[in-house]
Order: structure tokens, then C-alpha cells, then sequence
């Protein structure tokens, strides 16, 4: 069972204290943040990357490669991943290749990256077309949340943010599901979803130090990924069709996921209505937006397909989910 280390804060203190141990601290950031990475130290070397899903490739792993090696960095450099989820990932598995792997830790800065794609260790790029398709489980030596990053987060990945904290507590606490909706279909304000994120941040974490390779309990952390996937391949592959974010893809492949649920008698009618209106007062999208049979080869290509099946999350109730083989 390895151990997931967390911290948080309102600003940046706490994580400037923590970095004094480390002697060598290379930091790589979203072009976009690069205001909080100067926050963080103006004497840490800094790369600034163009960190969209377009650009999340070998490429630009290579490049952090090359800028690691250019400045010097050896087998006891510390890389530090500023930024949201695609930052972590380029960042996380350059750092895992450099020299064999040198250390990583991530300061996510989005709300996606701060519940779900900064903490657990999974890196990667894209390739072929399909997300995250290259890749490895290398675990950061801390995820750092600093809530501040987030009062300046464009609205489009707030939603995105939005839709995989309440995934997380789909699969685990329906308590905090019914808080989370309430905040978020109302005033969204950053000090009441401080202890959602923290929630959120720690249950994953207990997931991922349970099963870090995916072999069985992290896979309830794709919920809604299957269709969530299959639209984001769609609208890649088929220019200018659609522009849902990671989570908005995701809330949809939740609300299918709940319709089978329902369908297979898992769950009880009613869950995908009640979802739906939630999702839909939250401000997430709820509808399939493209052609069900293009979405359904897409899946098969999905890497989370094994021997030809699928591992499907369904919804037994809010709070419990169960990994279906179809
Ligand atoms: N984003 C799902 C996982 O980290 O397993």
C-alpha cells in the first residue's frame, strides 16, 4: 500500500517551506500560471509549456527532457508540475524518464487537477488520438492544493473541475455529493468548497494507495470516463463538432452510466433523472451530443478496454459503484 502525500493551504507558504529540503528544484509550468510559479520562487529555474491536450505529446516530454538536461539537472533533481491536469501529466512523465526518473511533485492549479489529475500518479501523453495513451504510474513525492490558484480559473474548467468532484463523491460519500451540489448550483463560493476539494483530494487518495497499478478498486475512478472518452475522441477526430471539457464529457458518460445502472436493475429508477436535474442545476451537460455508434467504436479503442471487454462503472446508488465487465 504506498502512501499519497497531500498538503494543502490558501497561498503558497507552506509549499515554500516544504521545497527548502530539496537541493535541486526545477520547475515546470502552464504558460498561463506562470505568475504563481514566480510566487513560488523567482530563482528556481522555470520552464513555461503550452499545456493543451493538442500539445500533450512526446514532443513536447522531450522537450522538458531536453530543458532538464540543458540546465544541468541529475539524479537528484526535484521537478515541480505548476498547472492543470495536462502540466502534471507531461511533467510527471518526463520526470519519470529523465535518467530513469527523478523526483516529481505536482502543484495543481485547476479544480480538475486539484481532486483528480494531480494526485495518483497516473502520467502521460496522448498519441494516435487516443488520450493518455503513452504513459506510466509514477507517484509524486507530494500534491501540493493551493486554493487561491483557483479564483482566477477560467469558468470552462471550473465546470470541468466541478463534474469529477462530484464523480468522486458518486462513488464514495453521498453526503458530500448533496453539499457539493448545493454549493455548486448556488454560489460556488471558494471557502465552501475548500472541504469539498479536501474531501474529494483524500478519498482518492485512499483509493489510489489501495490499488495504484488499476488492477482492480482504482478503476471506480472512471466513472463516466468510458462515454467520457469515447465524446472527447469524437470532437478530436471530427474538427469543430463539439467543445466539451474533460469533465463535461465525463458528467455526460456519468448520466449513461446511470441509465444502465437503471437498465441492468442495479440501481433504482429515478437515479438518472435525479442525476440529470443535479448535474443540470450545477450548470454540466447531461445529453449525448454525437452519433451513439461512432461512440461505441471509440470505446473499444479506449485503453481501458482489456481482452475486448470493457470495465463499465455503474451506480448502484450515490455513494456505492461497482466495476462491470461488458
Ligand atoms: N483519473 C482516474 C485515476 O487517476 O485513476
Amino acid at each position: 500500500m504506498s502512501k499519497i502525500k497531500i498538503k494543502s493551504g490558501t497561498g503558497f507558504a507552506g509549499l515554500k517551506i516544504q521545497l527548502m529540503k530539496y537541493r535541486q528544484i526545477y520547475m515546470v509550468c502552464d504558460r498561463n500560471v506562470s505568475e504563481y510559479a514566480r510566487k513560488i520562487s523567482t530563482s528556481y529555474p522555470l520552464l513555461q509549456i503550452d499545456a493543451t491536450e493538442e500539445r500533450k505529446n512526446m514532443d513536447q516530454v522531450l522537450e522538458i527532457c531536453r530543458w532538464l538536461l540543458s540546465q544541468g539537472a541529475d539524479r537528484g533533481a526535484m521537478v515541480l508540475a505548476i498547472g492543470g491536469g495536462v502540466t502534471t501529466d507531461l511533467v510527471g512523465f518526463a520526470a519519470s524518464i529523465y535518467m530513469r526518473g527523478v523526483r516529481y511533485a505536482n502543484v495543481p492549479t485547476t479544480l480538475l487537477g486539484q481532486v483528480d489529475a494531480g494526485i495518483g500518479g497516473k502520467t502521460g501523453v496522448n498519441f494516435q488520438s487516443y488520450k493518455n495513451m503513452l504513459g506510466v504510474i509514477r507517484q509524486p513525492e507530494f500534491t501540493w492544493i493551493v486554493s487561491d490558484t483557483l479564483k482566477t480559473l477560467p469558468p470552462k474548467q471550473f465546470y470541468s473541475g466541478a463534474a469529477e468532484l462530484l464523480k468522486t463523491f458518486i462513488i464514495k460519500d453521498p453526503h458530500s455529493y448533496e453539499d457539493a451540489v448545493s454549493v455548486l448550483s448556488t454560489t460556488k463560493e471558494l471557502d465552501s468548497l475548500k472541504p469539498l476539494i479536501a474531501r474529494a483530494a483524500k478519498i482518492k487518495a485512499s483509493i489510489v494507495s489501495r490499488d495504484e497499478n488499476e488492477k482492480g478498486l482504482r478503476r471506480v475512478l472512471n466513472l463516466g470516463h468510458t462515454w467520457g472518452h469515447a465524446i472527447e475522441w469524437y470532437q478530436r477526430t471530427h474538427p469543430g463538432t463539439g467543445d466539451f471539457s474533460h469533465g463535461e464529457a465525463v458528467a455526460i458518460g456519468i448520466i449513461q452510466a446511470a441509465v444502465k445502472s437503471e437498465e441492468l436493475k442495479l440501481a433504482s429508477p429515478g437515479l438518472s433523472d435525479k442525476l440529470k436535474a443535479d448535474f443540470a442545476a450545477c450548470g454540466l451537460p447531461t445529453q449525448l451530443p454525437f452519433p451513439i455508434e461512432e461512440l461505441q467504436e471509440a470505446m473499444h479503442k479506449d485503453k481501458k478496454s482489456e481482452d475486448s471487454a470493457i470495465n463499465y462503472v455503474l451506480i448502484r446508488r450515490i455513494g456505492k459503484v461497482t466495476v462491470k465487465k461488458i
